[in-house]
């Protein structure tokens, strides 16, 4: 069940959008902004809220890779594998986080902190290397220096 604070905040939304399916996204971004992620039960909640079947809604979220529909760590890496990046050095990015944090592509550390995920495109290819923690944007990653930028992240 939505919280009465979820539903406000989604209500708020709906007064910028003509209908109350085109608030979908952002009725997934506030669930998760309260819960960490999108489980079935919030999915379906969020559904039925907005009018929508579950299926359409997930839908949605399937195609929107900024919705987590598996629990993440309190801090999500997400580490752009597209093609300015990937010829910048991504390979080498990679294994630095995946050696620093313990734990491979689409995994949780034991602790909860990180999730690592791979993504597509950034938009910042100027800047490649580039990944993305929760809604920070890090560009010209520099291995060397990915211990200390994980350091930001309690
Ligand atoms: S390819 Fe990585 S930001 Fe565009």
């Amino acid at each position: 069940m939505l919280s009465a604070e979820e539903q406000a905040e989604i209500q708020t939304e709906m007064a910028h959008y003509p209908d109350k399916k085109s608030v979908c996204i952002d009725a997934m971004k506030i669930v998760q902004s309260h819960r960490g992620w999108v489980s079935d039960e919030n999915l379906r909640d969020i559904a039925e809220y907005l009018g929508m079947s579950a299926d359409e809604l997930d839908g949605v979220a399937t195609f929107y890779n900024l919705i987590f529909r598996k629990p993440v760590g309190r801090h999500v890496v997400m580490v752009c594998d597209s093609v300015s990046c990937w010829i910048m050095g991504y390979n080498r990015v990679c294994e630095q986080l995946t050696s620093l944090l313990g734990i491979q592509l689409g995994e949780t550390t034991a602790d909860k902190r990180f999730t690592l995920l791979p993504i597509v495109c950034l938009g910042a290819c100027d800047d490649a290397p580039v990944m993305m923690i929760d809604e920070d944007l890090h560009r010209d990653l520099d291995p060397q220096k990915l211990d200390s930028v994980l350091d930001q992240y309690k």
